[in-house]
């Protein structure tokens, strides 16, 4: 099994390109198959969702042509099947945007149950909520989600909770419907605005993205486009961190900085220096981090998939903290591993009181899930001596080349798959 062997204690210093955003991303694949035409998708991260995602399209039936690592070109005019029941589906949750969108174009679908990160329950109710809304039958059997429709047409849907996945799977599906859907209470996130723009370009009829209201008028086809998904706010969140985390001094290229604003303003608390460019941010670490309070919050509020790389950071800060999650109830299962490196932290339901420490010692410590798993990253490249971080399948699923990104801003951190190659990693790191 791969891991990742860290030495510790080297500042990040450079800088670093940031891919195209995970979570826009599966998104967009999805909604690619909702044309005939071609489809071409660029600034697409070459991570192991999206690759899955990608494989289970060409299972029902799409042509999928890779012009390059990060550019696909999609033919949906090949499809043949509305059922998506290719193994690896169920773990990643964004397979969901499958039933939206095969629901819009053909009136019925079937895909496996999501799965995903265990970061807590996941329900789906919004999701289905909004299907019916706009006329769909909705069934679960076998762990299949079954929806079918005579006809879509337009309602006014007021989410129950502020949901990305059951926004942009509505989003989906009433882009061709008939007439006008208005869904309200919305989620806000950059990529609700990515996938409304991609629909756009292909024809739709959708306003409002990016606010609580989205106003959606349907149309009968959708055409083909060509798009580049925006960057990742997460995976540069995770960058800026990391330099704050090892009082270093990161230029972190490719994002808009607009998107950052509430991880920014949190390094400027903790005492970090922030410079903005047009599309790049600086992140300069101090010596001495400030402790702070944090509650995530849907956007623009700080991000609950930012939350553990804030605690790892907060962690080795002078005074206490507070990490209040308000999204996912079982996000903070990071800390047992962290606590093994150093950390004085103590979970209180869905609040983790931090201690500050003056340093972490390197340890073994296992990823528990995507963004937890970047964050002990994080805390092994601050901490002294090496550290090992297993399960880095977690971390493959959203971060592309992220230790060759990393080894790109100084520092050690190589991928090993048994304990010899990480002896002679250890041997060589001393
Ligand atoms: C997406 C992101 C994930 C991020 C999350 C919140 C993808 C693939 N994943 O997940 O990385 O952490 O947004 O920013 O884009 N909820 C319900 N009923 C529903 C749907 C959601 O109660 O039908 C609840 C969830 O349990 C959670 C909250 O709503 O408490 C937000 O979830 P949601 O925004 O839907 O997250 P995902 O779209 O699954």
């Amino acid at each position: 099994m791969e891991q990742y062997i860290i030495k510790g204690g080297i500042p990040l210093t450079g800088d670093v390109d940031i891919s195209g955003a995970k979570n826009a991303a599966l998104a967009l694949v999805a909604a690619a198959i909702m044309t005939d035409d071609k489809v071409v998708i660029d600034n697409l991260p070459d991570v192991r969702d999206i690759n899955v995602l990608i494989q289970a399209i060409e299972g029902i039936g799409a042509r999928v042509v890779r012009r390059d690592a990060n550019c696909v070109e999609i033919d949906s005019s090949t499809i043949s099947s509305v059922r998506v029941d290719y193994e690896y589906i169920k773990k990643i949750r964004a397979s969901y945007y499958l039933l939206g969108a095969l629901l819009g174009k053909y009136h019925k679908a079937e895909v496996a149950l999501p799965g995903g990160c265990n970061i807590g329950s996941r329900p789906i109710d919004q999701h289905i909520k909004g299907f019916k809304a706009l006329g769909a039958e909705v069934e679960i059997d076998h762990g299949m989600i079954m929806t079918e429709a005579k006809e879509l047409i337009g309602n006014h849907i007021y989410m129950d909770v502020v949901s990305v996945g059951a926004t942009i799977n509505v989003m989906l599906a009433a882009a061709m419907a008939e007439g006008k859907t208005i869904i309200e209470n919305a989620a806000k996130e950059p990529h609700v605005v990515d996938v409304a723009n991609m629909l756009n370009s292909m024809g739709a009829n959708i306003k409002g993205a990016g606010t609580d209201v989205i106003r959606i008028r349907g149309v009968e086809k959708l055409h083909g486009t060509e798009y580049s998904v925006i960057p990742d706010q997460i995976e540069a969140g995770t960058f800026m961190f990391a330099a704050a985390a090892t009082r270093g001094n990161v230029l972190v290229k490719n994002v808009i900085p607009k998107h950052l604003e509430a991880i920014t303003a949190k390094l400027l608390e903790i005492g970090c220096c922030i410079e903005e460019y047009d599309d790049a941010v600086r992140v300069i670490g101090p010596e001495e981090l400030k402790a702070t309070h944090v509650k995530t919050l849907p956007y623009p509020g700080f991000p609950t998939d930012m939350q553990p790389q804030i605690a790892v950071t907060l962690a080795l800060s002078t005074g206490t903290s507070v990490v209040t999650e308000s999204i996912f109830e079982n996000r903070f299962k990071y800390v047992d591993e962290l606590t093994r490196m150093g950390a004085n932290i103590k979970v209180e339901g869905n609040s983790a009181f931090i201690v500050g420490v003056e340093k972490y010692m390197g340890a073994e410590v296992s990823a528990p899930d995507l963004r937890a798993g970047a964050a002990l990253v994080i805390a092994g490249l601050a901490a002294e001596g090496f550290t090992t971080v297993d399960d880095i399948v977690y971390i493959q699923r959203g971060y592309e080349k992220f230790e060759e990104k990393l080894r790109g801003l100084g520092a050690r951190i190589e991928k090993v798959s048994s304990e010899h190659d990480a002896q002679k990693f250890r041997l060589k790191a001393v």
